[in-house]
C-alpha cells in the first residue's frame, strides 16, 4: 500500500452505549403531534420492538425560538418519556433546517445556485456551508444540546445535521467565493501553481490576482474543467468542515459516539471515504428507485459502499422506507415482504441497525404521502403488521451484531473521478460513470459475488478480482497501485474511458490509458464513440481457443495500440473492423483485462466468466434471484438468504440453524420460498 494512503473507515471501535442488540426504529418527530399522542407512540414502539429513535433533527425553530434564546421543554419531555420506556435516543442537531429568524437576519447565508439564484426559506437544507453566521449558529445550538443531554443515560448516539450535500451542495454565494479563494490559497500557495494546475494558458484564463478568481458559476461556454473539479473538492471540504465543527463542539461535553447520515450512491458531492474517517460510526440512508423493478441491486450497491467506506466495520442504516416514498415521479408501494427483504439485505451487508424515515406518518407538510412505520391507516394495516414482525425477527438476530462481511471482489469507486468525468464536453454524452458501475455491479450481484467498493490508491492485495468500470481520473499513485496489484497475482478488469486524466483533469503524458500500459499491455490511440442508436459486433473467444461468440457493444469503441496484450475480442464491424476490442495481458503473476466497448449486463456474462476463471473465483451455484450474503463472527458463520424470485434452492454444505424459526437443517441445501428471507447459523 502506498505510504500516503490514509486508513479506511472510522478510528472508533466501540458501539452505541446502552444498546446490547441490533438497533430498530426510525426518525421520530413528536413536535408534529399533541403531547397525548406521545404516550401512544411509546407504547406502540415497545410493541414493535423499537429500541432507538432519531429525534430533534428538524427542531431548531422550537429549541431556539429567537436567536440565542433556548427552550428545551419539549425535548426534555420527549427524552424522559423515551427513557422511561427503555427506548434509546439518537439525538439530532437540527442544523439542516435553520429557523425563519436565521434567514431573516442573515439573508446572505442563503445558498446561491450556479445560475445566480438565491434559494429562499420555507423548505430545508439551503444554507451556505461557508457562511460564518451559519457556522456560529450551528455550533452554538450543537453546544447547547451537548451541554444539556451529553451525559443523559438515554443518549446512545449523536446525529449531526441531516444528509450533508442534499438537497443542494454547490454554493456560489459571496461567502462561498471568499472561502473558495482561501481554500485555493491553501491548496496552491501561489497563483503560478494555480495557473499551472488549471492549465489557464488555454483560452487565455491566466490569473494575476487572487481577487480575480471566481467561483465557476454559469458562463458563456464550458468553464475550465480543472477549476470545476477543484470546486467540487472545495464544496466537499466546506460541508465536511461544518460537520467537524459541530462534532468537536459536541465532544467537549459528551463521550457518546457522533455520526451523520450519509446517502451513499445517491449524494455524490461528499467523498464518503474522507467523511467516514471523521465519524465515530458510519451511518447511511437508502431509498429504492421506484422506477427500477430490480431496486434490490441498487440497494445492495449502496449497502456495500457504506460498509466499504466504513472499512468493513459494522454500520447503521438510519433511514429507509416501510413502503412508498413521496418524492419520486411515481411512488411505488413496497409489495408484501419487500420491506423485510430490503432490511435483511442491509443487515447481510453489514448494517447493525435497521431504521426508517419515519415512525409516525405526518399529517401536514411536504412528506405526508411518505410511508411510515405507523402509517395513516394505523395499526390495522399491512405495513404495521410487517413492522411488528420485522421487530420480532431482528430481536432474534442480536448475535449477528459486530460480525463482518468478506468480499473477494473490489469494484473501484472514486468520487474525484466521478466529479471529473461528469463535467462538460466529454467525448460522448452517452458515457456515464454510473451506468458502467451499475452494469458491472449488477453482473457481480447476479453471479453471487460479494463486492467491496474501493479507491484505486488503497490496499487491494486481499481481493481476487478488481473491476474498474469508470476510472476516468486515475492518479499516478492509483495507477501504480493497480499495476502492483496485477504484478502480485491479482486480476484487474478495466472498462473504457479509464486512465485518461490526472488529478487536474489533464491528459496523462503518453496518452490515454498510458499509466496502465504495463498492467494491461495496451493503450488507446483514439476514441471512436458511436452515434445514438448504433451498435457493433465483437467476435469474442476469451483467449481460450473457443469458437468466437458474437457480442453486441454500444456507445463506445477505441482504436487500441497493443503493447503485449493478447487480443481476445475483435471488432467485426463498427468504426474499426478488425481492430482489437477486448484484451487480456499477463503481467507479473497476474492478469489485466481491458474492454473497449459497452456490453450490457447480459452480454457481460460471457466475458466475466473468463475473468472469474483468471481470478480463481468459483461459481456460487446460487440461482440468480436468490441473494445470499455471509457474515462472519469469531465462532460462527451466518448465511443471509433473500429470495427475490420464485421458490429457490439454497445450497448449504453441512448443518445449520434457522435463527428466525429455530429449525435445524441437516445440510445439502434448503428451499427458500418465493419472496422469503432466511438467516442461518452454520455449525462448526
Ligand atoms: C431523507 C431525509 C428525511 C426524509 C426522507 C424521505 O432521507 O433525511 O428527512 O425527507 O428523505 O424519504
Amino acid at each position: 500500500m502506498p505510504a500516503s494512503t490514509p486508513p479506511v473507515g472510522p478510528a472508533f471501535t466501540g458501539w452505541l452505549p446502552g444498546v446490547d442488540s441490533l438497533c430498530y426504529g426510525g426518525d421520530y418527530n413528536p413536535e408534529q403531534w399533541p403531547e397525548e399522542v406521545w404516550e401512544e407512540d411509546a407504547r406502540l414502539m415497545r410493541e414493535a420492538g423499537v429500541n432507538l429513535v432519531s429525534i430533534g433533527i428538524f427542531s431548531w425553530a422550537l429549541l431556539e425560538p429567537r436567536e440565542g434564546e433556548f427552550d428545551f421543554t419539549f425535548l426534555d419531555r420527549v427524552i424522559e418519556l423515551l427513557h422511561a420506556n427503555g427506548i434509546r435516543v439518537d439525538l439530532g442537531t437540527p442544523t439542516a433546517a435553520p429557523p425563519a429568524w436565521f434567514y431573516a437576519t442573515y439573508p446572505e447565508a442563503r445558498v446561491v445556485t450556479r445560475d445566480g439564484v438565491p434559494l429562499g426559506p420555507g423548505s430545508r437544507g439551503m444554507v451556505s456551508p461557508s457562511s460564518p453566521e451559519y457556522r456560529r449558529a450551528s455550533v452554538r445550538i450543537a453546544t447547547e444540546l451537548a451541554k444539556r443531554y451529553g451525559r443523559h443515560p438515554a443518549l446512545a448516539l449523536w446525529h449531526v445535521h441531516n444528509e450533508y450535500g442534499a438537497p443542494v451542495a454547490d454554493d456560489y454565494s459571496v461567502h462561498a467565493r471568499r472561502a473558495w479563494r482561501e481554500w485555493l490559497q491553501g491548496r496552491y500557495g501561489t497563483l503560478d501553481a494555480l495557473n499551472a494546475a488549471w492549465g489557464t494558458a488555454f483560452w487565455g484564463q491566466v490569473y494575476g490576482d487572487w481577487e480575480h478568481v471566481q467561483v465557476p458559476a454559469a458562463s458563456a461556454s464550458a468553464v475550465n474543467p480543472a477549476q470545476r473539479l477543484d470546486f467540487a473538492r472545495f464544496t466537499d471540504s466546506a460541508l465536511l468542515a461544518c460537520f467537524t465543527a459541530e462534532r468537536d463542539a459536541i465532544r467537549e461535553h459528551s463521550d457518546v459516539p457522533v455520526t451523520t447520515n450519509f446517502m451513499a450512491t445517491e449524494c455524490l458531492s461528499t467523498d464518503l471515504f474522507r467523511w467516514a474517517r471523521e465519524v465515530d460510526i458510519v451511518a447511511n440512508d437508502h431509498y429504492l428507485t421506484a422506477a427500477d423493478p430490480r431496486g434490490e441491486v441498487g440497494l445492495a450497491l449502496a449497502a456495500d459502499l457504506t460498509r466499504s467506506v466504513a472499512g468493513g466495520k459494522p454500520w447503521l442504516l438510519l433511514e429507509h422506507s416501510t413502503s412508498a416514498v413521496n418524492w419520486q415521479p411515481r411512488n411505488v408501494a413496497k409489495r408484501p415482504g419487500e420491506m423485510a427483504r430490503n432490511s435483511l439485505s442491509h443487515l447481510g451487508r453489514g448494517a447493525d441497525s435497521i431504521m426508517f424515515f419515519q415512525w409516525r406518518a405526518s399529517r401536514s407538510g411536504a412528506e405526508k404521502f411518505h410511508s411510515a412505520m405507523l402509517p395513516h391507516a394505523g395499526t390495522g394495516s399491512r405495513v404495521w403488521r410487517e413492522v411488528v414482525e420485522l421487530g420480532q425477527h431482528l430481536g432474534k438476530l442480536g448475535e449477528l451484531r459486530g460480525t463482518r462481511v468478506r468480499a473477494d471482489v473490489a469494484l473501484l469507486w472514486d468520487y474525484e473521478s466521478f466529479w471529473a468525468q461528469d463535467l462538460d464536453w466529454r467525448p460522448s454524452e452517452a458515457v456515464s460513470h454510473r451506468e458502467r458501475v451499475n452494469a458491472f455491479y449488477d453482473r457481480l450481484w447476479r453471479d453471487g459475488h460479494t463486492v467491496d467498493l474501493a479507491r484505486p490508491e488503497q490496499d487491494l492485495s486481499g481481493y481476487q478480482l478488481v473491476v474498474a468500470p469508470a476510472s476516468y481520473l486515475l492518479t499516478a499513485d492509483g495507477a501504480a497501485n493497480l499495476t502492483r496489484y496485477v504484478e502480485g497475482g491479482g486480476t484487474l478488469l478495466v472498462s473504457y474511458f479509464s486512465g485518461i486524466v490526472d488529478e487536474h483533469d489533464a491528459v496523462h503524458p503518453g496518452g490515454f490509458l498510458a499509466p496502465l500500459r504495463d498492467a494491461l499491455g495496451v493503450t488507446v490511440e483514439e476514441f471512436l464513440p458511436l452515434r445514438a442508436g448504433e451498435s457493433l459486433t465483437v467476435r469474442y473467444d476469451g483467449g481460450r481457443g473457443r469458437a468466437g461468440a458474437e457480442l453486441t457493444g454500444t456507445v463506445w469503441a477505441d482504436d487500441l495500440t497493443l503493447a503485449g496484450a493478447q487480443v481476445v475480442g475483435t471488432y467485426a464491424d463498427g468504426p474499426k473492423p478488425g481492430g482489437a476490442a477486448v484484451t487480456r495481458h499477463r503481467h507479473g503473476t497476474g492478469t489485466g483485462w481491458y474492454v473497449s466497448t459497452n456490453f450490457d449486463v447480459e452480454t457481460l456474462s460471457a466475458l466475466m466468466a473468463d475473468v472469474y476463471a483468471d481470478a480463481g473465483l468459483p461459481s456460487s451455484g446460487v440461482p440468480e434471484d436468490l441473494e445470499v450474503i455471509r457474515r462472519h463472527g469469531d465462532d460462527a458463520e451466518y448465511v443471509i438468504a433473500i429470495n427475490h424470485g420464485e421458490d429457490a434452492k439454497l445450497p448449504l454444505d453441512g448443518p445449520a440453524t434457522d435463527l428466525l424459526t429455530g429449525d435445524e437443517t441437516s445440510g445439502g441445501g434448503m428451499v427458500v420460498p418465493a419472496g422469503a428471507v432466511r438467516v442461518l447459523r452454520r455449525h462448526g
